[in-house]
């Protein structure tokens, strides 16, 4: 579903992306785990569309997003959904402004049919009837799940989620895994998850790869990431500092 080969991407001088290659199966949800700062981030804006990689290509569901028009990318994104890391929600719009975002700026749907799509995903999201609300009026983990509903709201073939669990409370973060759990079984979506939670990863993961140095260096089951022999795996999944730290 989605094939990434030799993505290089430079900040000015500095090299974040060094050469990643990773391939995503139709259905599968794997999870991206690495270091704050390595790069994580800037990969999911890459195979959003939303940043060009300096080199090498991304094939979602066949399809070479850089080489669309405009126009062509606008439709092709609404089969996508990012959850962002700081949510990214339009501070002057309420909570269905938001979420039906795409809907109402690229589609003809009616009105009628958007308030419903909203009002689905946002009681899946647990936050039933918060519509009128504006951002400002809500609470980091309210946003974070709004910032959801909004990746959803299309009913996505491709779901990116940028540390979906973060700042929310044990409770809920089980509510967002039980979600990315049922979009798989029910909706077949192909998921990609960006997190730090690593109790969130292993629940979620058919696979997890582990992005360090601007490179994809292993790639496994939960299982075997767990009784990985790599050192620097094993230091990320442990939680222990460097040595001369
Ligand atoms: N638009 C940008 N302009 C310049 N540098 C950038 C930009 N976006 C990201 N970077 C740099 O690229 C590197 C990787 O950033 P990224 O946000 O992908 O990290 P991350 O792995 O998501 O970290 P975290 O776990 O803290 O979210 C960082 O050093 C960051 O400063
Ligand atoms: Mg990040």
């Amino acid at each position: 579903m989605i094939e990434i080969k030799g993505i290089h991407k430079w900040f000015g001088s500095q090299h974040v992306l060094r050469g990643v290659d990773l391939t995503i199966e139709r259905g599968e949800t794997i999870v991206i785990l690495g270091r704050s700062g390595c790069g994580k981030s800037v990969l999911l804006k890459i195979m959003m569309g939303l940043l060009d990689a300096d080199e090498g290509t991304i094939l979602i569901d066949g399809v070479e997003m850089s080489r669309l028009e405009r126009r062509e990318l606008a439709q092709f994104r609404l089969g996508l959904g990012m959850l962002f890391q700081g949510s990214a929600l339009f501070d002057s719009l309420n909570v269905y402004g938001n979420v039906g975002f795409s809907l109402i700026e690229h589609t003809q749907m009616k009105e009628a049919e958007i308030h419903a799509k909203v009002r689905e995903k946002l009681s899946l999201v647990g936050l039933a009837g918060v519509e009128d609300k504006m951002p400002a009026a809500l609470s980091g983990g309210m946003r974070k799940r709004v910032g959801l509903a909004r990746a959803i709201c299309n009913d996505p073939k491709v779901i990116l989620y940028d540390e979906p669990t973060t700042g929310l409370d044990p409770v809920n973060s089980d509510v967002i895994n039980k979600l990315i759990l049922r979009m798989q079984s029910k909706l077949k979506v192909t998921s990609v998850v960006v997190t730090h939670d690593l109790t969130s990863a292993y629940k979620v993961a058919n696979r997890l790869a582990m992005l360090h140095d601007g490179k994809i260096i292993g790639i496994g089951t939960p299982e075997e990431i767990r009784n990985s022999a790599d050192p620097i795996i094993r230091q990320f999944v442990t939680g222990t500092a460097d040595p001369d730290v």
